[in-house]
């Protein structure tokens, strides 16, 4: 069977260069060209593949990671931005205790279905949570810090819901 071809087209325009990054707390090197998106990256070169492709042109969240702490869309981010920088992706969540009360949340509070979108709605939120500013956001505010994450599947109330719990809880 043939490989797959990479996410983004694996194209080399520019010469490659070593890109590293601090990922799930675990640096990493990568020989890259710069125009190669940093979601190629991460499902591509690293294997983590939890961040989803799903419009690719940074409107629908779903390939949501922490860059520096930041909610990024990386399919919309280049290798060449991100050298440098500590990443967080959902797979590197569970290690992080203040994160742990917002999946169980998530279960809880049935904040999926399909579960496409949720590793993006989850570190879109995850920022929140590790801003230290979420106990006194408003639910406005909190919807507003969402609105950049789709989700198909209609799951908004339990999503909302799962970072309400985690507010009341006086986390984030
Ligand atoms: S896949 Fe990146 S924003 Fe939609
Ligand atoms: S749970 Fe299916 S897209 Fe959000």
């Amino acid at each position: 069977m043939a490989d797959q071809e990479p996410l983004d087209g694996g194209g080399q325009r520019g010469a490659a260069f070593p890109v590293t990054v601090t990922v799930n707390g675990a640096s990493r090197t990568v020989l890259l060209a710069p125009e190669r998106m940093l979601l190629g990256m991460l499902r591509d070169e690293l294997g983590l593949t939890g961040a989803k492709a799903g419009c690719e042109v940074g409107v629908c969240g779903a390939c949501t990671v922490l860059v520096d702490g930041r909610p990024t869309s990386s399919c919309h981010t280049y290798v060449a931005q991100v050298d440098g920088s500590d990443l967080l992706t959902v797979e590197g969540i569970s290690a992080v205790p203040e994160l742990k009360r917002l999946q169980e949340a998530f279960v809880e509070q049935g904040g999926f279905q399909c579960g496409f979108c949720t590793s993006g709605q989850l570190m879109t939120a995850a920022a929140l949570v590790l801003s230290g500013q979420l106990k006194a956001m408003t639910d406005g505010e909190i919807r507003t810090h969402m609105l950049g994450n789709l989700c198909r599947c209609g799951a908004y109330y339990g999503i909302f819901r799962a970072i309400d719990e985690v507010r009341k809880d006086g986390q984030g």
